[in-house]
């Protein structure tokens, strides 16, 4: 029997590996490399393969889709976020895509909350200082910042994820604000709030995101919108970069317009060593490390395979993205 073929663009977590790997009815070949494969390399990679596992850097456009050829079954993504693939693409052609929902939530909201104490304690500041021998005595008003405590949050994007770091903050004894394109009843668990993001911008201490990057949400934090905040706010971002106006950021930060920034997503990533940004005292920037949880990763990479190999069977993806390849729609 021929075997399905699948290309892997990079080393996974190993038990997710092992089940492609160990099933007989695949020939898999991975991109052994700690970089994703080069475009070009990718493109000829990919060339005649029936099942793609992919990660969130690579681009899966039409180009590519393309180029692998009509005999592809499916495009597992081992990532909940799926904004650098051409969904409308794969969907015309009858595509499945997975992706891996769940079991990075709290693995995300704890990097979330981390970023939101390491801004407001100056965790980075303070750390860089010891290290380089700056640390000379107590200082009565050294490295002080917000009170997480007492503080309002703004939560834009009350999901998974938003929701997960919600419930991380009511040990903390915040008035928790919200904003989605409609009110959740979940928010009632978590005692948030429903308000307009004018609102939730003007009266949070504390802003942070965790809607997807699309259309509608791209560049959603502008210069405007940073205007709206208080001078003293913190915006902490792990969701995409192309949620925030990177510039905008940029100049709020300098000039005081908002006071701190905590981001694990950029644009783009990796950042360039030129950006301003690595050289802001009041923003810390972490290489998208949400999901990077051992266990975590572990289940993703396991969820993917999963995806994988239903697809290239031909039978329902676990998770699938875009079930109108099998005449449902999206609930
Ligand atoms: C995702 O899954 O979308 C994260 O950004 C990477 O783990």
């Amino acid at each position: 029997m021929t075997k399905q073929t699948v290309f892997i663009t990079r080393p996974v977590p190993q038990k997710g590996l092992d089940m492609i790997l160990n099933d007989s009815n695949v020939k898999a070949e991975i991109w052994d490399d700690d970089l994703p494969p080069p475009r070009n390399v990718l493109l000829e990679k990919v060339k005649g393969i029936d099942g793609l596992y992919c990660l969130i850097t690579e681009r899966i456009d039409e180009e590519l889709l393309e180029a692998v050829g009509p005999q592809l079954k499916v495009v597992s993504q081992m990532a909940v976020g799926y904004d650098n693939i051409d969904v409308a693409a794969c969907t015309r052609r009858g595509i499945p895509l997975g992706n891996t929902p769940g079991v990075l939530t709290e693995a995300t909201a704890d990097l979330a909350m981390a970023l939101l104490l390491g801004t407001a304690r100056q965790l980075v500041v303070a750390a860089e200082a010891v290290k380089a021998g700056r640390w000379l005595t107590w200082e009565p008003m050294g490295y002080t910042g917000p009170d997480v405590h007492g503080s309002t949050v703004g939560i834009i994007g009350l999901g998974r994820i938003g929701l997960a770091v919600a419930r991380r903050l009511s040990g903390f004894n915040v008035r928790l604000l919200y904003h989605n394109r409609t009110p959740t009843p979940a928010a009632d668990e978590v005692g948030a709030t429903y308000v307009d993001l004018d609102t939730l911008l003007a009266e949070s201490d504390f802003v942070s995101l965790h809607c997807p990057l699309i259309p509608e949400t791209h560049h959603l934090i502008n210069s405007d919108r940073l205007r709206q905040m208080k001078p003293t706010a913190t915006l902490i971002n792990t969701a995409r970069g192309g949620v925030v106006d990177q510039n905008a950021l940029i100049e709020a930060l300098r000039e005081g317009i908002i006071a701190y920034a905590g981001l694990d997503v950029t644009t783009p990533e990796p950042l360039g060593m030129d950006s301003p940004l690595l050289s802001l005292p009041n923003a810390i920037v972490l290489p998208h490390i949400g999901s990077a949880s051992i266990a975590s990763r572990e289940k993703m990479a396991i969820m993917a395979a999963e995806n994988l190999l239903a697809g290239i069977k031909g039978e329902r993806l676990p998770n699938c993205v875009n079930p109108s390849v099998y005449g449902e729609n999206l609930s």
